[in-house]
């Protein structure tokens, strides 16, 4: 069911020293930070030549990141992103396999523009997944 890996997400406690270790120390290409207020984050995107990463940063109040940043005030792996090609149909085969969905159980806009959701981490060994709906590349 799942598909390519689209991204790895990494929680950080500063954008701008983070921007400069992936550009700079790591020679990656970088994007703009983006500001997402729909999920509580600014993102910057590393394209890599088979993956993404993605930078994440609180924004606003309640964000998700702030709590993991608690947690972790070094910053952390956040989330795994996989590509799915249907994402209703891979969410009624998770609930049907027991798994749980964040949230109210449907798909958000993600930072790419496309339906994405989040499976909770006590399902799968601790790590938070992301799902992405990719249309047409499977
Ligand atoms: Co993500």
């Amino acid at each position: 069911m799942i598909g390519k890996l689209n991204h790895v997400a990494i929680a950080v406690p500063d954008l701008s020293m983070a921007i400069k270790l992936y550009e700079g120390t790591l020679g990656a290409i970088v994007g703009e930070p983006q500001d997402e207020p729909n999920h509580g984050v600014t993102v910057v995107f590393i394209n890599l030549p088979n993956t993404k990463i993605e930078l994440l940063h609180p924004l606003g109040s309640n964000s998700p990141i702030e709590k993991f940043l608690e947690k972790n005030p070094a910053g952390g792996i956040h989330h795994v992103c996989y590509e799915v090609a249907d994402i209703i149909s891979a969410r009624e085969k998770l609930i049907s396999n027991g798994a749980h969905i964040l949230g109210n159980g449907e798909p958000k806009i993600g930072a790419h523009g496309n339906p994405v959701l989040f499976l909770h981490p006590k399902d799968f060994n601790g790590c938070l997944i992301e799902l992405e709906e990719i249309k047409g590349d499977h």
